[in-house]
């Protein structure tokens, strides 16, 4: 099974927390980004701002993808006030008519409560039901371990 690990990442920890699963499943890995530097405070606020926005952000794929050369694709992204960050439902949005039929949402977060539901509902987005989806806490938690735990899930 050909599987692409996508990933939104802006201060690093999705991008391991895929690489991590890429690498454990022998994966193809590619980001995905609006194209706005978020780095430092000056980000963090954009980023809020991003989060509250009604309209969602105009997102690519970084380098040269072509999506229907896999069979499953796993989507990661940081939550960002609460929710799946606007980047990576953006990217649900516009590419689910190019996404194969299995679809994994992998999600990182700060805080100790999980985001199952918020993650779930992203399903309301891909217009079918995810194949699998998992919340990684990327603060006091060893998310590289926890990280290619789940990937061993994803072994046939
Ligand atoms: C604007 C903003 C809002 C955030 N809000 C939350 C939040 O509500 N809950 C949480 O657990 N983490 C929150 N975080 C933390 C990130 O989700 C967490 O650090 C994530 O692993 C960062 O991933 P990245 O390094 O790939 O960007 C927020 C981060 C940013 C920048």
């Amino acid at each position: 099974m050909k599987t692409l690990c996508l990933y939104y990442t802006r201060t690093n920890k999705t991008k391991e927390v895929m690489e991590t699963i890429a690498g454990a499943i022998g994966a193809d890995l590619a980001a995905y980004t609006d194209g706005k530097d978020r780095s430092g405070v000056l980000g963090y606020v954009g980023a809020c701002f991003a989060s509250v926005k009604r309209v969602l952000p105009n997102v690519a794929i970084k380098g040269n993808v072509d999506l229907t050369a896999y069979d499953r694709v796993l989507i990661g992204m940081p939550v960002w006030a609460e929710a799946p960050c606007a980047i990576g439902r953006a990217f649900i949005q516009k590419y689910r008519d190019r996404l194969p039929a299995d679809v994994y949402f992998v999600v990182t977060h700060m805080g100790a409560h999980d985001y199952m539901a918020k993650i779930k509902a992203m399903d309301h987005l891909l217009e079918k039901p995810s194949a699998g989806q998992v919340s990684i806490r990327t603060k006091e938690n060893d998310y590289r371990k926890e990280s290619a735990a789940f990937a061993q899930t994803l072994k046939p």
